[in-house]
């Protein structure tokens, strides 16, 4: 059955819908008609990134955690999907405040699955390509081993988490056959990310257009892909439309690598205006003592590509340009 684009709205309940990546899905789910009501707590999200979708009266913000069980309870009763995307985020918030990091992720998706299991709901899944860790392959496909690092290390408790969040969700799959889907998001860009948290391109962007150079982390050859969220909603809206999509686990992001130090060069040049030498900053000091970071990581998508024919459209380019406008217009409302 064909959820989102059939012809008959339905209601999706998103949890993390006032974040980055959450009010982009709630957006593109009330322009195609549907109603969306979102479980936001505005720990790292915002009522900035929702304040235009508030005015649709099929739009509804719960602003509570996703431990509230009360409230999940009416607001999952209510939903025909749900959309998991709440976490604990960023690589500053997890090295600084892993007890929040651990507990958001492993007891708000327990909670999460739980209720949706009550009304026997179909529920989408976030995670992150963080579950690799530290392997080497390249490209990473979704049954590929992962290799983390040390408990005694807070970096991986994320990872790990999430992990912990993906068995759950298969476990409710395999044995009390709950309709889940879980996505593995690879860097996911595009205009309302903060750089508060650590995210890479919002801060290159911001420093350019504050006239000061852009730090880059270790030396700037580290690699990543980086993939406009408008295209990662769309494929997260395939994967809720796909049935075989069920009971299984999605890679989505860009194959394009780009290294970090690149990044710096391509956004100065995208926003014009003075060169700036990227200004290189040794991990010790970005973040705490021992701070390991991963050389590439790029994803295999055909398992998606595949299955629902999704490719990601939109240049990186364009994406910084979108980020740049919405940076500056949000300086000049401030
Ligand atoms: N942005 C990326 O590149 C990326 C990459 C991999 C995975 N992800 C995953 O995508 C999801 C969304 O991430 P994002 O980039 O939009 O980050 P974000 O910080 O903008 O969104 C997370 C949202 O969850 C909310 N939240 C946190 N704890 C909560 C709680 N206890 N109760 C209710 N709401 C809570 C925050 O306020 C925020 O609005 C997360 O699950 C994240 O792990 C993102």
């Amino acid at each position: 059955m064909n959820l989102i684009t059939m012809k008959k709205p339905i209601k999706a309940l998103i949890t993390g819908g006032a974040g980055f990546i959450g009010s982009h899905l709630s957006e593109e789910l009330l322009n195609r008609g549907h109603q969306v009501s979102v479980i936001d707590n505005m720990s790292t999200g915002s009522l900035t990134n929702v304040e235009q979708l508030a005015k649709d009266p099929k739009f509804q913000l719960i602003e509570t955690t996703i431990h509230d069980e009360k409230t999940l309870d009416m607001a999952v009763k209510d939903c025909d999907v749900i959309f998991h995307l709440a976490a604990a985020v960023g690589v500053h918030l997890i090295v600084e405040d892993p007890v929040k990091v651990i507990e958001t992720n492993i007891l708000g998706t327990h909670s999460i699955l739980k209720t949706a299991n009550v009304y026997r709901k179909k529920i989408l899944i976030a995670s992150t390509s963080e579950i690799y860790g530290k392997g080497v392959k390249s490209p990473f496909s979704e049954y590929d081993d992962r290799v983390l690092g040390p408990t005694t290390t807070s970096r991986w408790s994320y990872a790990a988490s999430k992990a912990v969040d993906e068995f759950l969700a298969l476990a409710y799959y395999k044995q009390l056959n709950l309709p889940i889907v879980i996505f593995r998001l690879f860097n996911t860009v595009g205009p309302r990310q903060t750089g508060k948290y650590g995210m890479v391109l919002p801060r290159f962007v911001e420093s350019i257009i504050s006239g000061k150079p852009p730090q880059v982390y270790g030396n700037g050859t580290q690699t990543r892909c980086f993939c406009d969220v408008r295209d990662a909603v769309n494929a997260i809206i395939r994967l809720a439309d796909t049935e075989t999509a069920i009971g299984d686990v999605f890679n989505i992001g860009s194959e394009q690598e780009i290294s970090i130090i690149q990044l710096a060069r391509l956004v100065n040049k995208v926003l014009g205006g003075p060169t700036y030498e990227p200004e290189l900053i040794p991990y010790d000091i970005a973040y705490s003592s021992g701070f390991e970071d991963m050389l590439k990581r790029q994803p295999d998508t055909s398992k998606i590509r595949d299955l629902t024919g999704w490719i990601p459209k939109r240049s990186l380019e364009s994406t910084i340009t979108d980020i740049a406008t919405q940076i500056r217009h949000d300086s000049i409302g401030a």
